[in-house]
């Protein structure tokens, strides 16, 4: 949410900047604005809407060497040029992420001392306290060591401070940032796409440390004020991940790496023997209570997780909108595991309902696709996936890779606890080897577009599903509705007559997913059911049917139920994404939307 980045080196720091910020704008496109020193003075050019706004107005060859930068996704005030970061009062100038709760109250009083504020940003109001402080302390590490006493929520912060106009200074609670040399000089960015082109090596900071970036050095400090090393990191994925590689989006990119994406999750984990998913799994046999507990797609790939679970491990499992887990009552034993799911690792209410789950003394388990990360990071076990980085702000390989994840451990548990045999288990393991090769043949099917080029004027269109067939429709509406705008709901079948079908007329597209046969007759009676009332039909299954009760028909490869979700999503993908493009919507970053959510 927002991306940040900021340079220090011997070069001219605008095109380095440009072109972090461009690899970060999928974590914010309200506005963007940039602040630079040029003859020891901070200038500060922003923009509303996206960063090719802003680079209209920049001279690139400007002799400097020092900046911070931003691209926002708008949480107080406006998305206009007023409330783009970067924010300047006194002398400091910010650009931050995350949201400092206690905003309000704190600029009543910097008001009632004489501060003036431009903005309704919260970060306007972190440069005045700043500046109030340093006046107080005439240090400015002391100063931002102090602030991180009195604020409350989320930051990471880039800062210039027209006293050290030579220095970038960064500093952050919660919100990730990261700090890396290069041999073209020093960077704090938001994110590792940001800085991939100079250099895969970088450091994270933890909270409440301050980094110091000079041309030449980079010098961390701990809570304490004491200097610190860190551990440097390696980011194992390239810059060319980073980049669309001839796609016209990302999302489409992303959609096609899905067999690789597949393939190189399973295989970290299991390398064709049960031996291998003990080694890496057998910390789980002892729960036989689990909540999973996710915001979004990952939620999405957590009701899957339920369905395969409960069906083939027999235990309960609980599954929760983090947003909502978090205050709610949790009824906990000592055999439960909390399973949170999450792309980034980051976020804000994912990450609370693991503390939540860690201050009642629950082991907590992270399936994560970002390296490190704060939910990584702080989780009792993590699993990671293996999709790298993903782009487009409408997830697609990360969700198939947590829903690879969770087969395995369905397998695994399943078969640790007899509820699958042997000769399943060999059936299962049969149909894994043959998936990457499925999940191509899914993708390479053109028939999704033509189907999307019929239905994608509609106002609304409805998924229903029952059962697993129902989790996936709660993820194809929601690919559909992110990225096209189009208002799309998923019901379970059975559920639409209860009120919904009213709003089914003649045209409406329903989507319908059945995929498991012994709900599929159900399935059918439900589709017929908005077939009468003059619903234009879409039917997804891994079935041929014996009678036409559809208008079209997605056939889709059948293999083993623990696995066949994995396939079932990919055509809603595609779908989601011919409708958007026929609707001229902007893929990758839809409207409102940003890829990593770290305020709550
Ligand atoms: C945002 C993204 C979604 C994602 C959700 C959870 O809303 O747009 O695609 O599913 O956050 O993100 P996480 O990184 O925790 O999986």
């Amino acid at each position: 949410m927002c991306g940040i980045i900021g340079y220090v080196g011997h070069n001219l720091c605008i095109p380095k900047i440009i072109h972090g910020l461009e690899n970060l704008e999928y974590r914010g496109y309200d506005s963007a604005g940039i602040a630079y020193v040029l003859n020891n003075k901070t200038k500060i050019i922003k923009e509303k809407g996206k960063i090719s706004n802003l680079k209209k107005l920049l001279d690139f060859d400007t002799t400097t060497n020092l900046g911070i930068a931003h691209t926002r996704w708008a949480t107080h005030g406006e998305a206009n040029k007023i409330n783009a970061h970067p924010h300047s009062l006194g002398k400091f100038t910010i650009v931050h992420n995350g949201i400092i709760e206690n905003y309000s109250k704190l600029k009543q009083e910097l008001e009632n001392n004489g501060y003036v504020f431009k903005s309704e940003t919260d970060t306007e109001v972190a440069c005045a306290l700043l500046d109030e402080i340093y006046k107080q302390e005439k240090d400015i590490l002391k100063a931002l060591n102090k602030v991180t006493k009195i604020f409350r929520g989320s930051y990471a912060f880039g800062i210039i401070c027209s006293d050290d106009p030579n220095a970038i200074y960064a500093l952050r609670c919660t919100s990730p940032l990261i700090v890396a040399n290069s041999p073209d000089g020093n960077f704090i960015a938001s994110d590792v796409p940001a800085i991939l082109k100079y250099t895969n090596k970088y450091i994270l900071l933890d909270d409440f440390d301050i980094a110091k970036l000079t041309k030449d050095n980079i010098i961390i400090y701990d809570e304490f004020l004491h200097e610190t090393k860190k551990k440097v990191n390696t980011f194992s994925g390239t810059f060319e991940s980073a980049a669309k590689n001839g796609y016209e989006h990302f999302m489409l990119k992303e959609i096609h790496e899905q067999d690789k994406v597949f393939k190189d999750t399973i295989n970290f984990y299991f390398d064709g023997t049960i031996e291998s998913l003990k080694k890496n799994f057998s910390f789980l046999k002892k729960y036989n209570k689990i909540d999973i507990v996710a915001c979004g797609s990952a939620y999405h790939t957590g009701l899957v997780g339920k369905s395969l679970i409960e069906n083939y491990v027999n235990i309960p499992v609980n599954v929760e909108v983090a947003s909502e887990y978090r205050y709610k009552r949790c009824f906990y034993d000592y055999n439960t595991l909390v399973i949170l799911v999450s792309q980034s690792g980051e976020t804000a209410d994912t990450l609370a309902a693991l503390r939540k789950a860690k201050n009642d003394g629950i082991t907590t388990m992270a399936i994560v696709n970002v390296v490190g990360s704060s939910i990584a990071r702080e989780a009792d076990h993590v699993i990671y996936i293996k999709a790298g980085c993903e782009i487009a702000v409408a997830t697609t390989k990360a969700y198939l890779a947590q829903l690879a994840i969770f087969s395995l451990l369905t397998i695994y548990l399943g078969y640790q606890n007899k509820t699958i045999s042997e000769n399943e288990l060999n059936i299962i393991l049969d149909d894994l080897k043959k998936m990457p090769k499925l999940i191509n043949d899914t993708i390479k099917n053109n028939s999704y577009f033509d189907i999307a080029d019929k239905i994608y004027k509609n106002k609304q269109i409805f998924f229903i599903g029952r059962g697993i067939d129902y989790a996936i429709s709660m993820e194809g509406s929601l690919k559909l509705k992110e990225i096209s705008y189009i208002n799309s709901v998923a019901y379970q079948a059975g559920e639409l007559k209860h009120g919904t079908i009213s709003l089914i007329t003649k045209n409406t597209p329903v989507i319908a997913i059945a995929t498991d046969t012994k709900l599929i007759e159900k399935t059918i009676s439900n589709i017929k059911e908005t077939k009468a009332r003059g619903a234009y039909v879409i039917y997804v299954s891994n079935e041929e049917p014996s009678e036409k009760f559809y208008d079209e028909l997605i056939k889709i490869h059948k293999v083993h139920p623990i696995l066949q979700s994995i396939l079932t999503i990919v055509p809603l993908q595609l779908l989601a994404y011919k409708v958007a493009k026929n609707n001229g919507c902007d893929i990758d970053q839809p409207r409102n939307l940003a890829k990593s959510v770290t305020v709550e």
